[in-house]
């Protein structure tokens, strides 16, 4: 068997842990303090691992279930690091009606990663979203924060293929 060497986890590594320290510190008196805290920590780290949250909430004092719960809520937060590229599917009513789940299936067959999985070569995400706000254009995927609506199997293919010709060619 081989062994693959874990990075370590951020609370861990001497240069982010001032990082994390600071945005706690900074905000451990505010008032909903917690949002504040894990927004500036995804922003700055990337991502809230389990031991960040544990950590979080024995500093902010507050059970770490509350910590869980709000993580798991919100789909801007993750535990893992996402991948270069983030394609997120639109599972609202319209985009459901719409046809998302091909756009889905196609990603799958392509990526071989489930939505909530990174490729294991780190470069493309697949992530699941609430609406996003433009249903007349059902169904959206967001590529990288840039809403395509609709959007159809094959184009969603070329779109996945040019990133990965761009990235092969970087
Ligand atoms: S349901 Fe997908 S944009 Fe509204």
């Amino acid at each position: 068997m081989t062994s693959k060497t874990q990075p370590v986890d951020p609370l861990y590594n001497p240069k982010l842990r001032p990082i994390i320290d600071k945005v706690i510190e900074d905000n451990i008196n505010l008032e909903g303090g917690l949002m504040v805290v894990l927004n500036n920590l995804q922003s700055k780290i990337g991502f809230l691992s389990a031991p960040m949250q544990e950590y979080v909430a024995e500093r902010l004092n507050i059970p770490v279930s509350k910590v869980h719960g709000v993580v798991s809520f919100y789909s801007f937060f993750t535990t893992v690091p996402r991948g270069k590229h983030v394609i997120k599917f639109c599972i609202g009513t319209a985009c459901y009606v719409g046809g998302i789940n091909q756009m889905i299936d196609k990603a799958k067959q392509i990526l071989k990663v489930e939505p909530g999985q990174t490729t294991s070569d780190g470069l493309i995400t697949l992530e699941i979203c609430r609406c996003v706000g433009a249903c007349s254009q059902a169904p959206v995927v967001v590529f990288d924060e840039v809403n395509q609506g609709h959007m159809k199997p094959a184009k969603f293919g070329k779109l996945v293929e040019n990133i990965l010709k761009d990235e092969a060619n970087a």
